[in-house]
């Protein structure tokens, strides 16, 4: 597919993770790409494109950067930036970008705003109340009789404000914590205490210039970093792409009762979202319903997704940052399989280790059909050293998801480094809930991809 701007031009790509290396080794593999900027970027995004030393919440910085270098598309990975207005400084500055502006990024930076405007478009959820005073929160609470309830923080919190809590005494604790300790600051004085959702969760990603929308495969993220989906939550311990449990039936609902209706409620708020659209979504007995939404790509959702992208994403990128999305034609994605397995460091999801020296990237990367994505590291010299709590995330690709995982666990073994740990069970989720839409259709090989106007399925029915 062509762009309207053939020229080709520098790309500067935002952040320095998991995602942002993805995002850079599918960029730089693009013929209408001369250059890709990575700021600040990490060890393995120095093999595609030229890491700058300028941190991702340095607004004035990138900006300064993206001007200077006269990059032709700036590609914003991380919600804190995007928060915070820096794709409204960018475009103040005549670039092209994408992600949405500070309006647009609080359906992510306000769990509030986000919950307001579903309910608001009747976009389905799970019921909730807010609160901005402790004592009304736990006088609530203590009249619920059905447990477990979830407790999030309104404002941003690094994956860290979500609260699943089994029990009063537990919830109560979580109240003091956020509201009169102010454990996470200005973000936790407003609360949500949310209905606990049973079922299976899955990250559904969309690209919009806020006219048109391309929903993208969808992937499953294991957030919890034990074996069989226990323990604390963490970013994403691991992904795999397609999603079995994913019936044409329910994906077609996923779009035409939450994608297309947040699309048209971004539109009647006159909000122009530019960007990705992500709905973390847990699809329980009675449909699809929405726990969060975010305003990036996902980490380590991207991973997968660019992997089994077989077309060149920059066209959309662009078309999507000049508001010309509708144009294009839908992307061909690789029927193969995809499992990304995170390796992460010692204590992560809590205090980790850190400056250790990576073994064996080179024989990992060389095996067939694995791409090993750095998100925590940094270069001391020539070498790679960790740097984060989620250090790679090893993708591979399969006929079958069981050949992908057999593939990334390979390329794993051969990575070492002091305090080195992955889950063993990525690509095998715990059935946590019933599956639903067993035997109504066949499950979704190659989904979606198609452009859809707001007020239109994709093939042109209009919405229930
Ligand atoms: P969020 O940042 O809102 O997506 O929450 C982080 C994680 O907490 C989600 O990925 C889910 O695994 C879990 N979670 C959030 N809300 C709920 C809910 N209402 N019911 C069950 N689990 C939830
Ligand atoms: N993998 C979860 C997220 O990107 O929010």
């Amino acid at each position: 597919m062509e762009s309207k701007s053939a020229e080709p031009r520098k790309v500067l790509v935002v952040g320095g993770g998991g995602r942002e290396h993805a995002l850079a080794w599918k960029i730089a593999r693009s013929p209408l790409v001369s250059e890709v900027l990575c700021a600040p970027g990490n060890a393995g995004t120095r093999a595609d494109g030229r890491n700058v030393a300028v941190a991702a919440d340095d607004l004035d910085g990138i900006v300064r950067l993206a001007v200077e270098e006269e990059c032709g598309l700036v590609v914003i990975g991380p919600e804190d930036p995007l928060c915070n207005g820096l794709a409204d400084r960018l475009r103040a500055r005549g670039l092209a970008v994408f992600g949405p502006n500070a309006d647009g990024a609080r359906l992510e930076g306000s769990k509030l705003f986000a919950k307001e405007l579903l309910e608001r478009h009747r976009i389905p959820t799970g019921a909730w109340r807010r609160f901005d005073r402790a004592g009304a929160a736990k006088s609530y609470l203590e009249t619920l009789s059905v447990w477990p309830q979830v407790i999030k923080a309104d404002g941003l919190a690094a994956g860290k404000g979500v609260f699943v809590c089994a029990d009063v005494r537990e919830a109560c604790g979580v109240v003091d914590t956020l509201m009169e300790e102010k454990k996470l600051g200005a973000a936790g004085d407003q609360i949500v205490v949310e209905e606990f959702l049973v079922g299976q969760e899955v990250s559904v990603q969309a690209i919009t210039d806020g006219r048109a929308l391309l929903i993208l495969e969808p992937v499953v993220d294991h957030k919890q970093v034990g074996e069989g989906d226990t323990g604390p939550n963490t970013g994403g311990m691991g992904i795999y792409s397609p999603v079995p449990f994913l019936t044409q039936r329910l994906m077609r609902q996923i779009e035409q009762r939450v994608m297309i209706p947040i699309l048209h409620a971004l539109r009647v708020e006159e909000i122009d979202y530019r960007g990705v659209l992500y709905a973390g979504l847990m699809v329980t007995e009675a449909g699809p319903r929405v726990l969060e939404f975010n305003c990036r790509f996902g980490d380590p959702e991207t991973q997968a997704t660019v992997r089994r992208l077989s077309s060149d994403l920059v066209p959309y990128l662009l078309a999507a940052a000049e508001n010309r999305l509708g144009a294009e034609e839908p992307p061909e994605w690789d029927p193969r399989a995809c499992i990304g397995v995170v390796a992460a460091a010692e204590g992560y999801p809590g205090p980790y280790r850190k400056g250790d020296p990576i073994r064996g990237l080179e024989e990992a990367g060389a095996c067939e059909d694995v791409v090993v994505f750095h998100a925590g590291t940094r270069t001391e010299g020539d070498a790679a050293v960790t740097n984060g709590g989620r250090v790679l995330c090893v993708t591979a690709l399969g006929d079958e998801l069981e050949d992908a995982r057999t593939l990334a666990y390979g390329a794993v073994d051969k990575i070492h480094w002091n305090g080195m740990f992955c889950r063993s069970d990525i690509g095998r989720p715990r059935r946590r809930g019933p599956i639903f839409d067993e035997g109504a259709d066949d499950a979704v090989e190659v989904a979606h991809g198609g452009s859809v106007e707001p007020g239109e399925g994709a093939d042109g029915a209009p919405i229930a």
